[in-house]
């Protein structure tokens, strides 16, 4: 196919359905109750505030390309070498970086079917085919995952928790996974939502990429951080990843403001444990609601609940999201992801997450 002008573009790229993000906006309406993108609900630490502030006179300044500082943070942190570490603009540039470092025409790429959409869109682009294997209850199936690696597959991406059915793999599966598959295919574990997780049996990674060559663990500061808008993210990897990711990477491809939030929001433990300490208490409370409601809940472990909406078209998932954003709540339909009789609501702040209870007590009520 071609484009108006004559240019091609490289095969791949037109079939891409371009990512829609959540609605930031209810029509009519100024201050809308905004849970429709996974996004903290207290706010970054006043600590990464100021740090951002402070720098403002600086911002001629080309950042420091290596982020070393920040890496050293997120290395003591997290007792991680920091020459593993290799920071992005955000997680989504690191999954391209991966992307462009292992797979181009002719190669496979597999998430699960209800994964991360930026794996199947971020793999288009590079001219690689990605490949949707079936789930299990909506939860990543390590044997199907298996069953469809071939001589072609470079990368495995795995969300745990996944975005946007909040269902995860514990530590035994995850190694099971891993362990089937060949060494010359990448396990790319995208673990943006780590920090909510509450169960004994989850790891987000860091004990795979220790022991193999061939596991990557990613994360993001624009989750618990709540740092979405300056667009932070790092991976953590075997040594010659970190140094394959080093030579694809812009050499300033994060910026002095998400450098210096970063550095002062993973130090900020109080605001942290504030951030994690919310979401353990509302997270169960909404999803109670929901269920005491009748609507059909996975058990999710992150900050966000995937609700299955009855199929009548007066209570169904389009006509909630519709009720809702008339009430100024904005919350994701999940068309795109092959799951439209649901919506994904974020864990937001707690008068936000009684007027989106009462709310939704009052739709699925109406007559
Ligand atoms: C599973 C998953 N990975 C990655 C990202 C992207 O995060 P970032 O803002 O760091 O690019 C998201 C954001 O929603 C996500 O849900």
């Amino acid at each position: 196919m071609t484009v108006d002008s004559g240019l091609v573009p490289r095969p791949g790229i037109l079939d891409i359905s371009p990512y829609v993000g959540g609605e930031a906006k209810a029509p009519g309406i100024e201050r809308p109750i905004r849970l429709a993108s996974n996004e903290s609900a207290l706010g970054p630490s006043s600590k990464a505030i100021a740090a951002y502030r402070a720098l403002a006179s600086e911002i001629h300044r080309y950042p420091d390309g290596n982020a070393r500082e920040l890496r050293e943070a997120l290395g003591r942190q997290h007792g991680l070498d920091p020459a593993r570490i290799v920071c992005g603009a955000g997680s989504d540039e690191l999954i391209t970086l991966l992307l462009r470092c292992f797979a181009g025409p002719g190669d496979e790429v597999i998430y699960s079917r209800h994964g991360f959409l930026m794996y199947p869109i971020n793999t288009l682009a590079v001219g690689a085919t990605p490949i949707a294997v079936p789930e299990r209850e909506l939860t990543v199936d390590v044997d199907a995952v298996l069953a469809r690696v071939t001589d072609r597959t470079r990368i495995v991406f795995i969300a745990n928790p996944n975005n946007p059915t909040g269902t995860y793999l514990g530590a035994q599966d995850l190694a099971r996974l891993h362990a089937g598959l060949p060494p010359s295919v990448l396990l790319a574990i995208d673990a943006a939502y780590a920090e909510f997780v509450n169960r004994n049996d989850y790891e987000p990674g860091i004990a795979l990429v220790n022991r193999a060559d061939n596991a990557v663990m990613l994360r993001t500061f624009s989750k618990i951080y709540a740092l979405a808008a300056v667009r932070l993210g790092w991976a953590y990897c075997p040594p010659a990843i970190a140094d394959l990711l080093n030579r694809v990477r812009g050499p300033f491809n994060v910026s002095v403001p998400a450098q210096a939030a970063g550095i002062a929001a993973v130090e900020d433990i109080e605001a942290f444990n504030r951030a994690r300490a919310h979401n353990e208490r509302w997270l169960p409370w909404f999803s109670d609601r929901l269920r005491a409601l009748g609507l059909v809940l996975t058990p999710s472990v992150a900050n966000f609940v995937l609700a299955r909406f009855p199929d009548d078209p007066r209570r169904n998932a389009d006509a909630a999201f519709a009720f809702l954003q008339s009430r100024g709540i904005l919350t994701r339909q999940m068309g795109g992801y092959g799951l439209p009789q649901h919506l994904r609501i974020t864990i937001g702040t707690a008068p936000e997450m009684e007027t989106v209870a009462a709310a939704i007590a009052e739709f699925m009520a109406a007559r």
